[in-house]
């Protein structure tokens, strides 16, 4: 993903596009985090064996499907806008049948046939190998639903379609569900508890990846620190396994180093970082590895020890200075980047500052900042009365951002002068002259073509630079094509 600075992380849409001969045509669309952009791959790779091709027309649709994000309300109101969309092509295509998926679909459940009438299907995230048979009841002119929370599925037996792929970065998914319970959080209900995929059929999938010409991967879970392979079944249920099971148990470090090593001249991330589950040795591996990129994203969330209480998230401001001096040490030239939240209830102009406080310590990269949005069902919504204004959220989180935005200069400034290795991925956006790739900090540099292709490692001199892009000129390949 490319590295922005806005509070649309999770609201951003793509439409996705496969290749295949398939008769019936899908259209499906995606809201949200990388994990459902990650799943509607998934989605399209189930539906490829059912005859489905994909379509970027909604008119030429036989199925719609939307990939819903519940995060914030601001997301789903989105989505209820495309589904009024939907809907209004539908008057004119009266066969198009219209799904909704993912965390919307799992927290509104039948609601959405009920109260909105909008929809033909709907379902969670674990319940996508039902599609087929789900299809058959609408096909028959029923409504389907399965909403159904899995203890198991991780979709490691399925190979995704690669879908709008440049070709050259993936995704690919380690866990699913999160169990941490952050109190202003909604994912833990959407997506269940917390599991791992094995670790085989991981390095299969990266292998396979590698073999088709992709270069760079990212890791995905909700809390990749967290993995625990033990032969399968919830994280929680990891003291029930047997002896034989814990001793040859893969934890995240352990996972880290398998995939590195299956593929030494593949490029490895990983996406999100939880502070209170992130431990030395994945630390220590990042460094013994030069494939794997040297960036964390590392929410916190807030700098007050008050607030990171009430929002449930386990570790203090200190301990969360101490991760970050143990990363500057083990890994000198690491980007780390945070999401923040502003106006959570209770929180005080005290409590702000001790944000911004905390933001100057660390000088992130970059960030991902967001005004509190109570979502129903979660603790917060439950105990806490959402008390901070919606003026003083929206000034607190345009200071942040403010401030933000002077570090992410800072950061860049940092890497001119410098020849960093670059992984080319697609031309640049403002001129077709030029490639836009990242750097290992993650970070977007945008250099002339000259004959330079995608997919192929640079070494780039860094001359200039704005707060989110590095600019500069090729002075070679790097050895690692
Ligand atoms: N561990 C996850 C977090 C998912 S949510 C991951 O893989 O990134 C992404 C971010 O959205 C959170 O870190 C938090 O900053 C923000 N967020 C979550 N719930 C929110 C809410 N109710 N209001 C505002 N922002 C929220
Ligand atoms: Fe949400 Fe906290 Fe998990 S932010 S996804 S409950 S780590």
């Amino acid at each position: 993903m490319e590295k922005i600075i806005d509070e649309n992380k999770q609201g951003e849409s793509l439409i996705l596009q496969a290749k295949s001969e398939n008769s019936r045509k899908l259209y499906i669309e995606s809201y949200g985090c990388q994990m459902n952009f990650s799943d509607s791959e998934i989605v399209a790779s189930i539906l490829e064996k059912e005859g489905f091709n994909t379509t970027q027309n909604l008119e030429d649709a036989d199925l719609v499907l939307v990939n819903t994000c519940s995060i914030r309300e601001k997301a789903e109101q989105t989505v209820r806008k495309r589904l009024e969309k939907y809907n209004a092509v539908k008057k004119i295509n009266p066969g198009m049948k219209i799904g909704v998926l993912g965390c919307m679909a799992e927290r509104l459940k039948s609601k959405f046939l009920e109260e909105e009438k909008m929809v033909d299907m709907v379902v969670g995230p674990d319940a996508y190998k039902d599609l087929p048979n789900l299809l058959t009841e609408v096909d028959e002119g029923r409504n389907a639903v399965n909403v159904i929370l899995s203890k198991d599925e991780t979709y490691g037996d399925i190979s995704p379609v690669r879908l709008e792929s440049n070709g050259v970065t993936a995704f690919v998914s380690i866990t699913r569900g999160c169990d941490n319970m952050c109190t202003f959080c909604v994912v833990p209900f959407t997506r269940g508890r917390e599991r791992s995929r094995d670790p085989q059929s991981i390095v299969a999938e990266i292998n396979e990846l590698w073999e088709k010409g992709f270069k760079e991967v990212t890791l995905l879970g909700q809390n990749v620190d967290s993995y625990l392979w033990y032969g399968g079944g919830l994280k929680k249920d990891f003291d029930k396994a047997s002896d034989m099971q814990k001793a040859t148990a893969v934890n995240f470090s352990q996972l880290l180093e398998l995939c590195a090593m299956a593929q030494p001249k593949m490029r490895f991330r990983f996406s999100t970082s939880n502070p209170q589950d992130m431990t030395l040795d994945v630390i220590e591996t990042m460094a013994k590895y030069d494939n794997i990129c040297n960036y964390i994203h590392l929410p916190v969330q807030s700098g007050s020890n008050k607030i990171l209480k009430a929002m449930n998230r386990q570790h203090t401001r200190q301990e969360y200075f101490e991760l970050i001096e143990s990363i500057r040490k083990i890994i000198p030239d690491c980007a780390i980047s945070q999401d923040m939240i502003t106006g959570f209830p209770t929180e005080t102009e005290e409590d702000h500052q001790l944000t911004l406080s905390l933001m100057e310590y660390v000088k992130y990269d970059f960030g991902f900042m967001f005004a509190y949005s109570e979502r129903p069902g979660t603790l917060a919504e439950r105990k806490l009365e959402d008390d901070v204004p919606i003026d003083v959220k929206k000034r607190r989180l345009s200071e942040i951002i403010q401030l933000q935005l002077e570090h992410s200069l800072y950061r860049t400034k940092q890497h001119v002068g410098k020849i960093e290795e670059v992984l080319i991925e697609k031309p640049s956006k403002k001129s077709d002259a030029h490639w836009s790739g990242r750097n290992s900090q993650n970070t977007v540099v945008v250099f002339p073509k000259e004959d330079y292709k995608v997919g192929e490692f640079v070494m780039v001199k860094i001359n200039d630079c704005t707060s989110a892009t590095l600019i500069g000129e090729a002075v070679g390949y790097s050895e690692n094509n």
